[in-house]
């Protein structure tokens, strides 16, 4: 699909993919060709199924993708997903300085003289999501790192660079975890290793990178861990990730999934390929329709926002918001006279100015519009403690401008979004893909 372009200008646009098997379920799609709207970028960019996982099928893949000009336009990039990463890295001419030391690439670039230059944008992606979005500092923390995969692969070298007084790799299979630090950070006196089991103590921060949350398991390391800490699971869905609701249970005071991870990362391959960086504020603050569309197979927002379905997503949303006022104790008026906290961020799905502080037959709540989460407000009677207060306003996120003026009153479009939108169809998917 092309953006941004008429067809009779098609055989000039550029050509981006994502490749991988499977790659059905890749959002890359719907991000890439919203970051070029909102860029005004002529390009397309599609999925590339390679049929079986081995490498030679990939190598045939890639060279058939950036053979074919077809007419359809130059091939200039390719994300690449699981389980080609490292193929991939094999297949470029030269590797940037993190994807050396990954092994692994997910961005592929083709240079001026026709040659091929791979990177790895995942963890420039997490720690962007970690720092920049939510605002977590990681530096002089204590910080645990669960799994020592692929998703770990990219992840530590970054993490380090942003100065943890500790980092923790904790790994069911401990000779993998031993591999990885000798790999990628050797001589560094501030990681230590063990079993998840064997994890000692409190973290400041908890990322889960390993592929549990997939067969539902969430408990992976003692509570004491999760505990007070900020949980970050690598990991995105439509809903709360086992791994999120885990930790939340056992006093996490923010569990987030890897949504941003993904939109960071799709944004820094995006600069890499067009020199120019998108915003990811507006598509963090729009996951629900980042999942609808996607569900419903609509090739980009824009098509999804103008669609039938779009509007009879609005009603139906809107029809159980009726049926749930009615069955509520709190009275529908009340509702429409809610209080945004001025940029409060969503700990659940990290929509920006969407958190309302409201009464219930529990006591008072906050409770973000945008994903339905919810949790007693700081000073309520069952609240926790303050430190605990999951929504306060985050002075380091960026505020979307589409929602800048939306602070203080209902719109449409908030109505749209009360209800947390559930598809149980939907399974979890990993941010490093
Ligand atoms: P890759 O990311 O390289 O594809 P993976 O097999 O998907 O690897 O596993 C990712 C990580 O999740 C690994 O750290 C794995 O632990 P092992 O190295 O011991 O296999 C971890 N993992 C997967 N399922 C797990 C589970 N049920 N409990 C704990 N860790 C698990």
């Amino acid at each position: 699909m092309s953006v941004g372009v008429g067809d009779e200008q098609a055989s000039s646009v550029a050509r981006y993919a994502v490749i991988g098997h499977p790659v059905g379920h890749s959002l890359s799609p719907l991000i890439h060709r919203q970051f070029a709207l909102e860029t005004k970028q002529a390009l397309s960019y599609d999925l590339v199924q390679v049929d079986a996982g081995d490498a030679q099928d990939f190598n045939k893949a890639v060279d058939a993708f950036f053979s074919d000009t077809g007419g359809a336009g130059t091939a200039k990039g390719l994300n690449v997903t699981l389980p080609f990463k490292e193929q991939a890295a094999a297949w470029v001419d030269r590797l940037n300085p993190a994807a050396q030391l990954a092994g692994a690439v997910n961005t592929i670039r083709r240079a001026a003289d026709g040659s091929f230059d791979g990177f790895n944008t995942d963890g420039s992606g997490l720690l962007a999501d970690i720092q920049s979005n939510l605002g977590w500092d990681i530096g002089g923390n204590r910080v645990l790192l669960i799994g020592a995969g692929g998703a770990s692969r990219g992840a530590l070298d970054a993490l380090l660079s942003a100065q943890p007084k500790e980092l923790v790799l904790a790994n069911r299979t401990l000779s993998r975890a031993e591999e990885l630090i000798a790999q990628i950070a050797p001589a560094a006196a501030n990681v230590t290793l063990c079993a998840p089991a064997e994890v000692e103590g409190s973290f400041d921060i908890v990322i889960n990178a390993t592929s549990a949350s997939l067969a539902g398991q969430g408990a992976l390391v003692p509570t004491a861990a999760v505990k007070g800490a900020r949980c970050y699971d690598m990991l995105y869905a439509p809903t709360q990730t086992v791994f999120s609701g885990w930790a939340l249970s056992h006093g996490a005071i923010w569990a987030v999934d890897g949504l941003g991870m993904l939109l960071e990362q799709a944004a820094d391959a995006f600069e890499l390929w067009r020199g120019i960086r998108p915003a990811t504020a507006t598509l963090l603050a729009q996951r629900n329709d980042l999942f609808a569309a996607k569900r419903a197979g609509f090739e980009s927002l824009a098509d999804w926002f103008a669609s039938a379905e779009y509007l009879q997503w609005q009603t139906a949303t809107q029809t159980d918001t009726q049926t749930n006022a009615q069955t509520d104790v709190q009275p529908a008026p009340e509702r429409e006279k809610r209080q945004f906290i001025a940029g409060a961020v969503c700990p659940e799905c990290r929509a920006v100015d969407r958190i309302v502080v409201r009464s219930t037959s529990a006591g008072r709540e906050q409770a973000c519009v945008a994903c339905g989460f919810s949790q007693p407000a700081p000073g309520a009677e069952s609240a926790p403690p303050s430190d605990s207060a999951l929504m306060l306003p985050q002075g380091k996120h960026e505020r979307p401008a589409s929602l800048a003026n939306n602070i203080d009153g209902a719109t449409d479009r908030d109505e749209v979004q009360t209800v947390r939108f559930i598809d149980p169809q939907t399974t979890p998917s990993r941010t490093d893909e």
